[in-house]
Parts: C-alpha cells; sequence; structure tokens
C-alpha cells in the first residue's frame, strides 16, 4: 500500500488529534509532536485502535515547538523514520487571555514564541525537503481573533495574525516549488485549550465570543482535511469564521459596535 505520511505539531489533544484521528482512518503513517510524553503515549494507544493496517506507523515524538533545536530534531527523527511527509500541520499553540494591563509582558513573548515561531521553526525545518520533491502541503491553525483583533487577546490575537500574514507570504512564495499552503481560522472549538481559556478570559470576552459559537474538534478537523483534499488556502471551520474570513475588514466598524456593546453589557453585569 502507497501510503502517505503526515506530521501534526500537537497532535496528541483537541484539534491536531482529531486530524490526527482521520488520516490514521485513512491509512496514513503519522508523526505527532508535543511536550507532554504521557499525553503523547495516550494519544499513540487511542490512534492505535483507530488504525487501518497492522503495518501502519504511529510515531511520537517530544519537542517543545519554540525551541528550535528541540522542533528540528523531532522532525528530523521523523522523517529519518518515516520519510518526508507529504502534510506538515502546525496545531501547537498556547493561548493566555486577559485584561492587557493585567498580562505581564512575559506571557506576550511565550505566545509569540509558541503560536508564530513554533510554526516557523517547524516549517523550515519541512521546507526545504517538500521543496526538493517538488511537492507537499503545509498547514498552519491561525484562530478566528487572526482575523480581528478581539478584547481580552492583546497577546494571543497578534500572534495569529503573524501566522495569517506568514502564510500569506509563504502561499505566494512556495507554488512555483509545488508546496501548497492553508492556513485555517477556527472558531471556539471543545478542547482542553478552550476549557482552560474559560477559566481565564475576561467577562467581556466570554460575551464577546459566545457569539461566534463552538464547534467540537471532530467537526472541525473534517472542515481542514476537505480543505486540504481542495487545496484551499484559507480553511474557515462555520459559518461565522467564513463570512469573517470573507468581510472582516468590510465588516470590522459593525463589529466594533457590536464589541463595545457587549462591552457596557459586562459592565452592567460584573457589578
Ligand atoms: N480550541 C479553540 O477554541 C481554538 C480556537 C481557535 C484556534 N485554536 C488553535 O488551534 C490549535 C490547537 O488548539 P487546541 O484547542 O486543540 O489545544 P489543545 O487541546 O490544548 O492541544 C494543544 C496541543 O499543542 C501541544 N502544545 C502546546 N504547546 C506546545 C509547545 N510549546 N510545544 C509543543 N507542543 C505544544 C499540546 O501538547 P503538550 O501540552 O503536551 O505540549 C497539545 O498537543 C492551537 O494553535 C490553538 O491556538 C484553538
Amino acid at each position: 500500500m502507497n501510503r502517505g505520511h503526515v506530521i501534526i505539531t500537537g497532535g496528541s489533544s483537541g484539534i491536531g488529534l482529531a486530524i490526527a484521528r482521520h488520516y490514521v482512518k485513512a491509512g496514513w503513517n503519522l508523526s505527532i509532536i508535543a511536550r507532554n510524553k504521557d499525553r503523547l503515549a495516550g494519544a499513540k494507544q487511542y490512534l492505535l485502535k483507530q488504525s487501518t493496517d497492522p503495518s501502519q506507523r504511529i510515531e511520537t515524538f517530544t519537542a517543545d515547538v519554540s525551541s528550535r533545536f528541540q522542533i528540528e530534531n523531532a522532525i528530523e527523527q521523523s522523517v529519518n523514520l518515516l520519510d518526508i511527509p507529504q502534510i506538515l500541520v502546525t496545531s501547537a499553540g498556547t493561548v493566555i487571555p486577559g485584561y492587557f494591563h493585567s498580562l505581564p509582558v512575559e506571557m506576550f513573548e511565550k505566545m509569540i514564541a509558541v503560536n508564530y515561531l513554533g510554526t516557523v521553526y517547524a516549517v523550515k525545518a519541512i521546507e526545504p525537503m517538500m521543496r526538493s520533491k517538488g511537492n507537499g502541503h503545509i498547514v498552519m491553525i491561525s484562530s478566528g481573533a487572526g482575523l480581528i483583533g478581539i478584547y481580552g487577546y492583546s497577546g494571543y490575537s497578534p500572534s495569529k495574525f503573524a501566522v495569517r500574514g506568514f502564510a500569506e507570504v509563504l502561499q505566494a512564495e512556495s507554488e512555483p516549488y509545488g508546496i501548497r499552503i492553508s492556513v485555517v481560522f477556527p472558531p471556539d472549538t471543545e478542547t482542553p485549550q478552550l476549557v482552560e481559556e474559560r477559566r481565564l478570559k475576561p467577562h467581556e470576552t466570554t460575551l464577546i465570543t459566545k457569539s461566534g459559537g463552538v464547534m467540537s474538534a471532530d467537526d472541525v478537523a473534517k472542515i481542514i482535511i476537505m480543505g486540504i483534499s481542495r487545496n484551499k488556502f484559507i480553511i474557515t471551520p462555520g459559518y461565522s469564521m467564513t463570512v469573517l474570513g470573507w468581510l472582516h475588514s468590510l465588516i470590522r466598524p459593525l463589529l466594533n459596535s457590536w464589541f463595545k456593546f457587549q462591552i457596557k453589557r459586562s459592565a452592567k453585569t460584573v457589578k
């Protein structure tokens, strides 16, 4: 069987794990990269149960994507074991919501390091290999907060805007080499990250993001996989993200009024 290989950073949980499950069910070999060894081992056990062929390979690698050395090392090991991947998905990410005045500067540094530089390091390690093959697909997970700046996300939104800017430039530069790029803007998605986020979100942010709805990780993953197979550059799971993806600059003044209304409402309810 001539199966492909997909590498997923952040593949041990949430959206990354849901994408991994779909590829494993379709018979692909898989590499997942994350920090926590136990969670990686648990994800591997779970994914092995989904595999369709006993010879299918699922490998795990421990790395912090914000360490260039660690991610380069993990990708090198993965390629040595399972060959150059057809697809790289960068899903590893972190969110620390909070009022600007209460977020320590280290949290801004952390979100840029994991969400943006973690994406760049992984892509930098894989892109030369895909270019030499003249084939490959790189999928970066941004966020709805990477389309518009949202109250309470002064650290997170810019890190996801940066991913979007990076994807736009790379799309233009990679096309002649046969490398396709996709950038994904998920809405709130039911994952361990969202559970943690809910604890920290300012009340205003909760009111604003509630209007975008919540999707399951599996539904988001299905839309991402369909987008990949159709070579879509922009992938927007759900209705609200699709509207935002098309119209975010045009409807920005309207959205601002809506945000201001929610912020006033929050001031009235939290007293
Ligand atoms: N859930 C949402 O509502 C939502 C909405 C929009 C966008 N997103 C984006 O979607 C992506 C996936 O989020 P999720 O909700 O699926 O989160 P999740 O369930 O918390 O999973 C995050 C994954 O990333 C890994 N990870 C986190 N920091 C890492 C680091 N420094 N180095 C290596 N791996 C790291 C985690 O494993 P370890 O902790 O073991 O490293 C885990 O495998 C993120 O980029 C997130 O910003 C999520």
